[in-house]
């Protein structure tokens, strides 16, 4: 993307004419998971469409709009409806909201997806904690840019996630008395689900879930200097020597049915954090 600085720069200035807002949360909500979005008690709504720079998402299951508003005390500003590598989309495009977003001053990101469980200890509805990833989408969203006013070129990825929201939002999940899943994503660019063969080989590598977004946005946030906390949900969980078929509508219906457990721990675990 070329001029990208000052892209991100016109897009956080068109929003802040438009809300006056400047978040301390930022959050992205995924497949299944945009009626999280009906938590926040909305001030403003900016369709995609009208933000410079910002695509527009085609996939089934999202919307694109930002929402800017109040949840568990928080001033938070949330993308419902996200951009996907299998989509077509290139890694800048998918990623550069997050750029926005943190212009916009947010200072944490929250970060929801489905995901294939693949410790088959899991049960489709447990909500995972992440606590590191492994990109095995076949490029970096840092490829190519040398702009240092973006961020360091080589950022360090020794602490991706949080290791305070982690335990915050560990001792909530207790709390509730919902299993605690903490554990290693996997990325994978789709948009084709994984072979029994792909999914031995993801557990080998030392990955408890997969999925096919969020790290391409999270390695950006490391470079542009978010906290993050990434809360994956099971929507089903693939055992290789005995792979059920995976379908989309199952996703969807699995990722809504812990929709409220995910929303109970975002809710609280945010109104205990320190920004
Ligand atoms: N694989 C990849 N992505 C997914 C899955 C899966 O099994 N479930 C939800 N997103």
């Amino acid at each position: 993307m070329n001029g990208i600085y000052d892209k991100i720069l016109e897009s956080a200035k068109f929003l802040v004419a438009q809300t006056g807002i400047a978040p301390d949360v930022a959050m992205i909500l995924g497949t299944g998971l945009g009626s999280l979005a009906e938590r926040i008690d909305p001030i403003y709504l900016i369709p995609y469409e009208e933000i410079p720079h910002f695509c527009v998402s085609t996939v089934e299951g999202h919307k694109g709009k930002l929402i800017f508003g109040t949840f568990a005390g928080k001033q938070v500003v949330a993308m419902q409806g996200r951009f996907h590598y299998y989509e077509g989309y290139g890694l800048d495009q998918v990623t550069f909201p997050v750029r926005v977003l943190k212009e916009l001053s947010a200072r944490l990101l929250v970060v929801n997806s489905a995901a294939g469980g693949l410790d088959v200890s899991f049960k489709p509805g447990d909500v995972m904690i992440v606590t590191d990833h492994i990109n095995m989408i076949a490029s970096n969203p840092l490829r190519g840019l040398r702009d240092s006013r973006l961020g360091d070129r080589f950022p360090d990825m020794s602490r991706v996630y949080d290791p305070i929201t982690i335990d915050v939002a560990s001792q909530v999940i207790e709390e509730i008395g919902a299993p605690l899943r903490r554990g290693v994503y996997v990325a994978v660019s789709g948009p084709s689900m994984e072979t029994p063969a792909e999914t031995r080989m993801l557990r080998l590598l030392g990955a408890d879930a997969v999925g096919m977004s969020s790290v391409p946005e999270i390695i950006t946030a490391v470079q542009v200097g978010f906290r993050v906390l990434f809360l994956v949900v099971i929507t089903n969980v693939n055992d290789p020597d005995n792979m059920a078929p995976i379908s989309l509508s199952e996703v969807i219906q699995n990722a809504n049915l812990a929709e409220p457990l995910l929303a109970e721990i975002m809710e609280k675990t945010l109104g205990r954090i320190q920004l």
